[in-house]
């Protein structure tokens, strides 16, 4: 695996493999990897040639008073487990080559409405952060596909629209939720978890399932399923941010008319921001 740091490098890189006829996956990340960024990174080998990660902890999508001081860095490791893989190309841009002219007045690329709602409501400005850098890495890396996890369903969904309306002549793949024995979804953030609070982080996996259920049930009152999934997050002692049934690509809520929906739940756990999510078709 060669580490890269400078867009010139990766361009350079990434031509070479182009012009020998190569096509090129990107798992764009965070870092502090785990087995859900793996499977990611499997999935991008069943779809191309060439391989290329990037780790940037993006200080743009961070808030005031978010986790970007403490969010876990662990470079050495996540080098061993991209070798493992057979990753081909890290890209590791620092933060003065991903903003050589400030983040203050760094141009945006902003997707309307989608991008304030749900996890946009609590943590403003998060996916303004995420729609510029994921573009700028787009641009950098100049993929025929990436790979974005369903874990993020907003992300997902506002990357999708933002690709579609800047017209990314790149293919956005989903890749499905890496859950942990007892059902709670991986994420790096899970390391926040205390002990104690551990054995039950997966309650928000167990209210999602059974607001799922509900509906598959029968249940149209999609109120009264958020209502009643509330009232189950907070007898298990968790803080609900948002618990919404919406439409897969809009975010919309749902109506009793739409037939491919999304739950989507945040809740705090202690301090720890825990987001998951189930899909069904009716
Ligand atoms: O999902 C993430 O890890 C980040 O939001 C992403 C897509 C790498 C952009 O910084």
């Amino acid at each position: 695996m060669q580490v890269l740091e400078t867009v010139t490098d990766i361009r350079a890189a990434i031509s070479t493999e182009r012009k020998a006829g190569k096509s090129v996956a990107f798992v764009p990340t965070m870092g502090n990897l785990h087995e859900g960024h793996l499977q990611l990174v499997r999935l991008a080998r069943q779809h191309c040639d060439v391989v290329v990660v990037s780790i940037f902890v993006n200080p743009l999508q961070f808030g005031l008073n978010e986790d970007w001081e403490q969010y876990p860095r662990t470079f050495e490791p996540d080098c061993k487990k991209l070798e493992a893989e057979q990753t081909d190309f890290l890209f590791y841009p620092s933060e003065t080559e991903m903003y050589p002219n400030g983040q203050a007045t760094q141009t945006k690329v902003e997707v309307a409405v989608m991008a304030d709602i749900l996890c946009g409501a609590s943590r403003p400005g998060h996916f303004l952060g995420v729609t510029t850098v994921v573009s700028k890495l787009f641009n950098m890396v100049l993929p025929d596909v990436a790979i974005f996890g369903i874990k993020d369903y907003q992300q997902l969904a506002i990357i999708r629209r933002m690709s579609e309306d800047m017209a990314f002549p790149i293919e956005i793949i989903a890749a499905p939720i890496a859950r942990d024995e007892d059902g709670l979804a991986l994420s790096s953030r899970n390391a926040y978890l205390t002990e104690a609070e551990r054995p039950t982080a997966n309650a928000l996996y167990k209210t999602l399932c059974h607001a799922r259920q509900a509906i598959l049930d029968g249940n149209r009152d999609y109120s009264s399923v958020e209502k009643e999934a509330r009232q189950q997050l907070e007898n298990a002692g968790m803080r609900p941010d948002y618990f919404s049934v919406i439409e897969q690509k809009t975010l919309d809520p749902a109506t009793p008319a739409d037939t491919e929906i999304a739950i989507l739940g945040a809740v705090f756990l202690g301090n720890t921001r825990l987001i998951d999510n189930v899909t069904l078709t009716l």
